[in-house]
């Protein structure tokens, strides 16, 4: 990825992003206004984005609610690179290397966390809704993208096909949870692979791989669900 800027481009092209938001996902600069929202972050909040791969969304959502931004990913060549793209852009930012299920984060020291089309990574997925209900200051809030199974979907793989954000969530403690379906970010999405699955890779590997996502997941179109949740950590009584 930071070798070939052409899985870049497409990103940003379908998705509607700007070329400082290193995306590595499937948020559209629509979905992203939705996630901000949600969040309802205030200046001088603190914002975990989990999983921030590249920490594109995180910087962002940070610029535009002036909250304190810390970045956890498990990769730490994504870390590097988050930590570079900060600096070229003059943000203050922290990113660090953690799990999503052992962020490393203090308990309730978070305001606000986004999972942005990761927390399907998480293994095992319950310890990683444990994670973010501990970070969590009572009363915090947690959004989070990602895609569900539908009603018939026996070609998925397990990751996928294990998703309930609701149950995850509930069982963690959240409260007020909120699974939305979010079709129209499909057609962003659609529009994206359609063109991975044609484009003839060479023999880049960002483009090769990128090439063979779009097959895979053009393969499975029909078994999944885009999904936005939010829910929010107990309060004190
Ligand atoms: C699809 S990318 C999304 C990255 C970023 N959220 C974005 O939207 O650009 C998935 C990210 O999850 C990270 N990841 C996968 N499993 C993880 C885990 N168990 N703990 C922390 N990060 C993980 C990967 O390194 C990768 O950066």
């Amino acid at each position: 990825m930071a070798e070939t800027t052409d899985v870049d481009r497409a990103h940003w092209r379908h998705l509607g992003l700007p070329p400082e938001l290193l995306s590595s996902s499937l948020l559209s600069w629509a979905g992203l206004a939705e996630v901000v929202d949600e969040l309802a972050l205030r200046p001088g909040d603190v914002l975990a984005d989990l999983a921030c791969g590249r920490g594109g969304y995180g910087l962002e959502i940070a610029r535009r609610t002036e909250a304190r931004l810390i970045g956890v990913d498990f990769s730490a060549e994504a870390i590097r690179q988050a930590r570079a793209h900060a600096d070229d852009l003059g943000r203050t930012a922290e990113f660090r290397v953690g799990d999503l299920a052992a962020t490393g984060l203090e308990s309730q020291s978070i305001t606000a966390a986004v999972c942005v089309d990761a927390i399907q990574f998480a293994e095992p997925p319950a310890a990683a809704y444990a994670e973010l209900a501990r970070i969590l200051v009572p009363g915090g809030r947690a959004v989070l993208t990602c895609w569900e199974p539908t009603d018939h979907a026996p070609d998925l793989p397990e990751r996928l096909a294990d998703v309930d954000l609701r149950a995850g969530l509930a069982a963690a403690g959240f409260v007020d949870i909120e699974v939305v379906d979010r079709p129209e970010w499909r057609q962003t999405e659609r529009a994206l692979w359609d063109e991975a699955a044609a484009l003839d890779p060479g023999d880049d590997p960002a483009l090769q791989s990128f090439h063979d996502e779009g097959v895979r997941v053009l393969q499975i179109w029909d078994q999944v669900r885009r999904v936005r949740a939010t829910a929010t950590t107990r309060a004190p009584s």
